[in-house]
C-alpha cells in the first residue's frame, strides 16, 4: 500500500486519498530529533485550514532528553507578531505521549487543531512547541497555513 500511494502521489498527486503526508516545516530550537510533522487533511503546501473544521496533528520525533512533563504552546505569527492559539489540550502527556519521556525514545504527539469561524482570514505562520520540564522545547517548528472560510 506504501508503494502504491507513494506511486500515486507522484503521478497523480492523490496523496491525500491515502491518509497522512509529512509537511515540510521550519524547525525552531528543538532538542528532538528525526522530526516528522502530518497535518491531515493538509493535501497542498501551504496547508489550506477551513472555518469551522478540525485538523489532525501529529508529531513524531526522537527524544534526546527524559521529561516527567510535556506542554503544547501554539502560536500564529500576523505579520511578525505571536498571537496565541488556543488548543482543547494543551498537555502533551494527554496527546498521545506515554510520560515519562525518554531519552532516545520515540514519541507521537497527536492532537486536533480546532479552526474557528471567528479567525479572520489570513495567511499567517503557525509556530508549535512543546516544552519540557525545563520549559525548553523538545520540538519547535513553523508552518505557513492559509485560513479560508
Ligand atoms: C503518527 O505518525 C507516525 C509516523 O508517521 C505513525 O507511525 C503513527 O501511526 C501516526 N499516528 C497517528 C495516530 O496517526
Amino acid at each position: 500500500m506504501a508503494v502504491l500511494c507513494r506511486l500515486l502521489v507522484t503521478l497523480l498527486s492523490l496523496g491525500a486519498l491515502c491518509g497522512a503526508e509529512p509537511v515540510k516545516f521550519l524547525e525552531c530550537e528543538s532538542t528532538a530529533e528525526q522530526i516528522i510533522v502530518d497535518i491531515t487533511p493538509c493535501p497542498l503546501q501551504p496547508c489550506q485550514l477551513r472555518k469551522g473544521q478540525m485538523y489532525n496533528v501529529n508529531v513524531t520525533f526522537t527524544s534526546t532528553t527524559s521529561s516527567s512533563t510535556s506542554k503544547a504552546d501554539v502560536h500564529g505569527i500576523l505579520s511578525g507578531i505571536p498571537v496565541p492559539f488556543h488548543i482543547p489540550n494543551s498537555d502533551g502527556c494527554k496527546s498521545g505521549i506515554k510520560c515519562p519521556i525518554q531519552k532516545n525514545g520515540r514519541y507521537s504527539y497527536v492532537t486536533s487543531l480546532p479552526v474557528k469561524d471567528i479567525y479572520p482570514t489570513v495567511k499567517l505562520e503557525v509556530k508549535w512547541e512543546l516544552k519540557d520540564d525545563d520549559d525548553k522545547d523538545i520540538f519547535c517548528w513553523k508552518i505557513p497555513i492559509q485560513i479560508t472560510d
